[in-house]
Order: structure tokens, then sequence, then C-alpha cells
């Protein structure tokens, strides 16, 4: 199978973030064509298109990064049934400036965990609805809506549960298929 680059996103900015081990365990389990590299946007300012015409170093390093990418991996927590404001900040500056849009035709993908039994489905959902505005095409299925329970996932990325190790290898295997898809009707341009 062809080999592509995933930029994955945290959505949360804790260092006891339950999305990071997710993270650390998607990058265990993804496919080995799979590349996956860390998109940050922890030092990016709040967005406002004054700065359009002239975005700040940081917000072009982290457009580079973005454009160095074959695909995006969402990996995000759900605060006050939404996305983070911090990731939807990242989302706009990657949007900006008018044309120069960094999710047009990149493919993505959307996963997060929460101790809540509907494990994050709110936030996907409007992150779904984002990332459509943004022209990304989006892995409909499967979805994953992941419930943390304590120990779930070791601080080094090891899933504990065997049916979710399971379940998380398999959307990693989706995912591949699903990026390869994408790029057979839509050669990269880069
Ligand atoms: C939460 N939490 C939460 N959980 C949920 O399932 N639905 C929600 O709407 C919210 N809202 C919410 C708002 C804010 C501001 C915080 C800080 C938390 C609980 C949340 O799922 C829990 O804190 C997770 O640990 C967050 O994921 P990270 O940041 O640890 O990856």
């Amino acid at each position: 199978m062809t080999e592509f680059t995933v930029g994955y996103f945290v959505g949360s900015l804790s260092t006891k973030s339950i999305n990071r081990l997710l993270a650390k365990a998607l990058v265990r389990l993804a496919p080995k064509e799979l590349q996956m590299t860390e998109i940050s946007f922890r030092d990016l300012p709040l967005y406002c298109y004054d700065d359009d015409a002239n975005f700040p170093p940081v917000a072009t390093a982290y457009k580079d990064a973005l454009a160095s990418v074959d695909a995006v991996l969402f990996v995000t927590p759900e605060y006050n049934r939404s996305i983070p404001g911090g990731l939807k900040n990242a989302i706009d500056w990657a949007s900006r400036p008018w044309g120069k849009n960094s999710f047009t035709r990149k493919p993505s993908g959307v996963i997060g965990t929460s101790p809540g039994k509907i494990g994050t489905a709110v936030a996907q959902a409007h992150l779904r609805s984002i990332m459509a505005f943004c022209n990304s095409p989006l892995m409909n299925s499967i979805e994953a809506y992941i419930q943390f329970e304590r120990g779930l996932i070791t601080d080094d990325g090891q899933v504990t549960n065997k049916g979710t190790e399971d379940f998380l290898r398999n959307y990693m295997t989706e995912f591949h298929g699903f990026v390869a898809r994408v790029y057979t009707a839509l050669p990269r341009n880069r």
C-alpha cells in the first residue's frame, strides 16, 4: 500500500490530556505506511484577519507544517459540547488567508475520548461540520467515540483493553485506506 504522511492535532493543551494518550496509542497502532507527525498549535496567537497580509512567523511555520503532510487526524476532547477553543483557533489560522486554505482537498479524520458515555460525539459533529466547510474530504466511517476509563491507555500509549486496542488499530487501517482512496481520485499536487 502507498505511504502517506499524517499530521495529527491533539485538541487538548493539558499535560495530563487523555486525548494525548489516545494520540500516542494511535501512533503506535497505525499501519507502517502512515508516517505520523504532530501539528502543534500551542504557540499560535488568537486569529485576527488583520494579520492575513503578513502572517507572524509562528503561523507561517504552522501553515508550512500542514502543507507538508498528506492528511490530518484530529484527536480531540469535547469542551462544553464543542471542540476546544484552541483547536478552533488553529483551524481558523489554517483556513486563511483567503485562497490559501490549508485543508482544501486534504483528507481528514476525527476521533476523541472523554470520560463521558458519548465519548466526544457532540464535539466531533461540530468538527465534521467545520471541516466540511474547509473543503476537507472527511472519513465518514468508521466513527470513534472512546469512553476513557482510568488506566485504559498507559503513559507511553499502550492500550490495556484488547477490544479497544483492536478497534483503534482497525480505525487507523481504515484511515489509511480512506486517504489512499482520496488520492486515487485527487492526485497529490505538491
Ligand atoms: C470538559 N469535559 C467535558 N466532557 C464531555 O464529555 N463533554 C463536555 O462537553 C465537556 N466539557 C468540558 C469543558 C471543559 C472546559 C473541560 C476542561 C472539560 C470533561 C473532559 O472530557 C475531560 O476533562 C477530559 O479529560 C478532557 O480531555 P483532555 O483535555 O484530558 O484530553
